[in-house]
C-alpha cells in the first residue's frame, strides 16, 4: 500500500449523516459534480443536478434515507445513501479519489442492505462512475434518460 493509501485509511471515520452536516454535504456534492462530472454532461445538466442537491432537498434525504459520511480528520471527503433497494449520492471529493474511498463506502451500504435484507442492490450510475461499479460487481440494465441527462440503470445480488 502506499504512503498516501496508508495514510489515508489511517485517519478515515465513517459515521450516520444528521442534518447538522447539510451545508458541508451539499457543497462537497455540487463541488464534485461541477468538477468531476463535467466532463461527461452539458452545462445545462450540471445545473440541474447541482440544484437537486441543495441544501433544502438535501435536508430531507438525511431525514429519509441513510446517509453515511466519510471524514478524512476533520475534512468531509465522500458520501454515499441507501434509500430502499438504490444505492445514491456517491461522491468522493475530486481531490480525494482513486485511493479506494468509494469502493469502502460502497461495500459499507451494501454491508447495511444485506442486514436489511435487501436481496438486490440497484442504482442510477452517471455516465462518469460506470466503470467504478462494474469493477464493484454491478451489472449494467439499461441507459435511461433524466431533464438531468443520461444515466446507467445497473443492478448487483447481494443474498
Ligand atoms: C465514482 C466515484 C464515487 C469513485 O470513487 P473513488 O474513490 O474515486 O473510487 P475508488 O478509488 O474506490 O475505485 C474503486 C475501483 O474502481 C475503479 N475505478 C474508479 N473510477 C474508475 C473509472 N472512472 N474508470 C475505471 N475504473 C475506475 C478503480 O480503479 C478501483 O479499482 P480497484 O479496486 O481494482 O483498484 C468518484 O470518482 C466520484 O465521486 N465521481 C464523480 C461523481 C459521480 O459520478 N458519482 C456517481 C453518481 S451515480
Amino acid at each position: 500500500m502506499s504512503r498516501d493509501k496508508f495514510a489515508a485509511m489511517t485517519s478515515l471515520k465513517i459515521r450516520q449523516a444528521t442534518v447538522a452536516d447539510v451545508i458541508p454535504l451539499s457543497g462537497l456534492i455540487r463541488r464534485t459534480i461541477r468538477v468531476s462530472n463535467f466532463k461527461d454532461y452539458d452545462q445545462k445538466s450540471i445545473d440541474r443536478l447541482c440544484t437537486i442537491f441543495e441544501p433544502e432537498p438535501v435536508t430531507k434525504r438525511i431525514e429519509n434515507e441513510l446517509i453515511l459520511l466519510c471524514f478524512m480528520g476533520t475534512e468531509l471527503v465522500g458520501t454515499v445513501g441507501l434509500r430502499d433497494d438504490y444505492l445514491r449520492s456517491m461522491f468522493v471529493d475530486p481531490e480525494y479519489q482513486g485511493r479506494g474511498l468509494g469502493k469502502m463506502l460502497v461495500a459499507r451500504i451494501e454491508e447495511e442492505a444485506r442486514q436489511r435484507a435487501i436481496p438486490e442492490m440497484m442504482l442510477h450510475s452517471s455516465l462518469t462512475a460506470r466503470e467504478f461499479y462494474l469493477a464493484l460487481g454491478y451489472e449494467f440494465v439499461e441507459f435511461q434518460t433524466y431533464p438531468e441527462g443520461p444515466f446507467v440503470l445497473m443492478r448487483k445480488t447481494l443474498l
